[in-house]
């Protein structure tokens, strides 16, 4: 603690996991962006790696420098991006996250993981213009996330496989939420409830088949497939090659499929082609729930 420079490793992360829209999300072993925060005169922002020419630097757009003036600190923050940009796998979450943590240490706040996520949600307005915390929440506290009422729950489920498809497609949060609709059928809501409760109990066991399941949802899933070319044979080629269930990773376009740690590569391997076949090129991260932000160097 009170140190002038740090740097922090923040994980990607997957919200909704299917029933769990703004409430549930996972932390991704990798990628992950590196976050370096320093002391200075004034807030300055720098972007290196993929997809910087898109990201804003003046700090009252970014959202990591919206946290950095939430706080009333001025520092240089320098952004190492790995994880892709408008991918539904968190992009904009990591450095709000990465920067929260960061300033907390370094100027001995003492904020708690609530205070924090709370702290980098209203980083991650600046992108997506609601203050959602199912992607800062697992960013923060790593493994499973619960968000509720302005706390969050976590929970550390070992041996899940994740399958994490980046379609190169671009899609925007803000375009992704506008498109949800404005009431849903009650039964949706209870299919929905069923879903995002039997998710958590497959979590507290280890439960694979379970949590993949649970990631069967109604109302956002439909509303937002359409965004992605080829969704229902990338969905259909998970579960044929034996993924326990897919879904949307968050605002999307990614899918992100759940199984067993030794059928990964095979579902990775079913997904890519069935984009492909849909003249869609992508990327797979095989990986698995992973740990929240870590701080490297104090
Ligand atoms: N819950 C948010 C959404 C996550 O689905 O819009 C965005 O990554």
């Amino acid at each position: 603690m009170g140190t002038d420079q740090i740097r922090v490793r923040v994980p990607a992360t997957s919200a909704n996991l299917g029933a769990g829209f703004d409430v549930f999300g996972i932390a991704l072993g990798f990628p992950a962006d590196i976050i370096e925060v320093q002391k200075s005169e004034k807030t300055e922002i720098e972007i290196m790696g993929i997809g910087r020419e898109h990201i804003p630097t003046d700090p009252r757009k970014n959202t990591a420098g919206i946290v950095a003036n939430a706080l009333g600190k001025t520092v240089k923050i320098t952004i190492h991006r790995s994880i892709p940009l408008s991918s539904g796998l968190g992009s904009s979450a990591a450095p709000a996250a990465g920067v929260a943590v960061a300033l907390n240490w370094m100027y001995d706040l003492g904020l708690s993981n609530d205070e924090l996520v709370q702290l980098a949600a209203h980083g991650e307005k600046a992108a997506s213009g609601v203050e959602h915390a199912d992607n800062v929440a697992p960013a923060i506290c790593g493994g499973f996330t619960i968000v509720h009422k302005n706390k969050v729950i976590s929970l550390m489920p070992e041996n899940i496989g994740i399958v994490a498809v980046h379609p190169d497609i671009v899609v925007s949060t803000r375009t992704a939420r506008a498109l949800l609709p404005k009431s849903i059928r009650l039964e949706d809501v209870s299919f929905n409830t069923g879903s995002a409760a039997s998710m958590v109990v497959g979590m507290m066991k280890y439960d694979i088949r379970l949590i993949g399941e649970s990631m069967d949802n109604r109302v956002i899933e439909q509303a937002r497939s359409g965004l992605i070319m080829g969704y229902s044979q990338v969905r259909k080629s998970a579960l044929d090659a034996g993924a326990s269930g897919i879904t949307i990773s968050g605002s999307g376009p990614t899918m992100i499929a759940v199984c067993r740690m030794d059928e990964r590569e095979k579902i990775a391997q079913a997904m890519i082609q069935a984009f492909r076949d849909n003249q869609v090129k992508s990327e797979a991260f095989i990986t698995t729930i992973g740990k929240g932000a870590e701080i490297l160097q104090k």
